[in-house]
């Protein structure tokens, strides 16, 4: 018998059939891919804001490739980092991604920088989302506050693109100052062809400046909430949302009816390396959408 191990050639990898993986609810996950990614199209919507279009280069991934409203990537730009980024754009769209972006810090300043066809990876898609088949038949409610319109804009291209399945959609966005406000390309087809009704505030009027000023809250006013028909989802700065969700709990709202989504520091995004834990809860994959009733619960969570 021969015993000698066949040959091998040193310039090819091995072939090593990854073992599946589960998140903690044991459902599988495409984690630790990345896809190799274009920017083919940038949109300044702000002075700090970039929306960047990102299509996957390879056909096969970019049509398995899937999320649902809520989820996020982790974005890589090559030789910097990786940041988890909320996906912007509709769960309908198979060619591209859209990602809103603020220049905050090392990674995102530097992606900024980035101009058409450069290259990215992203990982993903990760986290829980927000449950658009169980609001049909009801009202939805989507309150936003600054960059937390980025998060909010799949919900609602899912709301545009499925709106007899719902109620009344009310879009109630909030800003420091109107130079803030995102998308405003978008809020005429919101209103006009998708029949959503859309209010916004700033807290601070500039000059020209014709809508209204004050807080979000004050919004509440102009609108009419059948509280136990109502489903709402409020993303923005955690002040904001406690805010909002206890006022929206003071109007009859039930708390699991109500959606936030979480922000945290991450690094892996799976569930491994513990950084984004709020006592027993990965942010990762546990959220980073949460009802307000398990964030009250959630210990040091807001
Ligand atoms: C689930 C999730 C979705 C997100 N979606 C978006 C999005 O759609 N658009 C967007 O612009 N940003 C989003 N963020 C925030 C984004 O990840 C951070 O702004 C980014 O990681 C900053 O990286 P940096 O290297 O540029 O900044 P750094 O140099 O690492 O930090 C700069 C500043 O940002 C703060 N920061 C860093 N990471 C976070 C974080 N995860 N949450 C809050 N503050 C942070 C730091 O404390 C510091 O003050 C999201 C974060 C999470 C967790
Ligand atoms: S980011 Fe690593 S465990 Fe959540």
């Amino acid at each position: 018998m021969d015993y000698t191990l066949p040959k091998q050639d040193i310039n090819k990898e091995p072939f090593m059939r990854h073992p599946p993986r589960y998140n903690r609810k044991g459902i599988l996950m495409r984690t630790d891919k990345v896809y190799k990614c274009e920017i083919t199209n940038i949109v300044e919507l702000t002075p700090t804001e970039k929306l960047f279009h990102l299509k996957i280069l390879n056909d096969k991934e970019r049509r398995i490739f899937e999320f649902r409203p809520g989820q996020f990537v982790m974005l890589e730009v090559p030789g910097f980092g990786e940041v988890p980024i909320s996906i912007s754009s509709s769960s309908n769209n198979r060619e591209y991604i859209e990602l809103c972006v603020r220049k905050s810090g090392r990674t995102t300043n530097v992606l900024h920088k980035a101009q058409k066809g450069a290259k990215l990876g992203i990982r993903g898609p990760f986290g829980t989302s927000f449950p658009m088949e169980k609001m049909a038949g009801s009202n939805i409610l989507l309150v936003a506050g600054g960059l937390g319109l980025a998060p909010l804009r799949a919900p609602i291209y899912w709301a545009s693109e499925h709106r007899d399945e719902f109620e009344d959609v009310h879009i109630l966005y909030g800003t420091k100052d109107p130079g803030q406000m995102l998308f405003t390309y978008q809020y005429e087809e919101w209103e006009k062809v998708d029949h959503i009704k859309l209010l916004t505030i700033v807290e601070e009027a500039s000059k020209g400046w014709r809508g209204r000023t004050g807080l979000i809250t004050d919004l509440f006013k102009e609108i009419d909430i059948a509280p136990d028909n109502t489903y709402a989802i409020v993303c923005g700065p955690p002040v904001m949302f406690k805010f909002v969700c206890d006022h929206l709990d003071g109007l009859g709202i039930p708390m699991n009816r109500m959606f936030v989504s979480l922000e945290r520091r991450m690094h892996c995004g799976m569930g491994k390396c513990c950084r984004c834990m709020v006592g027993s809860t990965f942010t990762c994959v546990d959220g980073p959408v949460f009802d307000y009733w398990s964030v009250l619960n959630l210990k040091e969570a807001i």
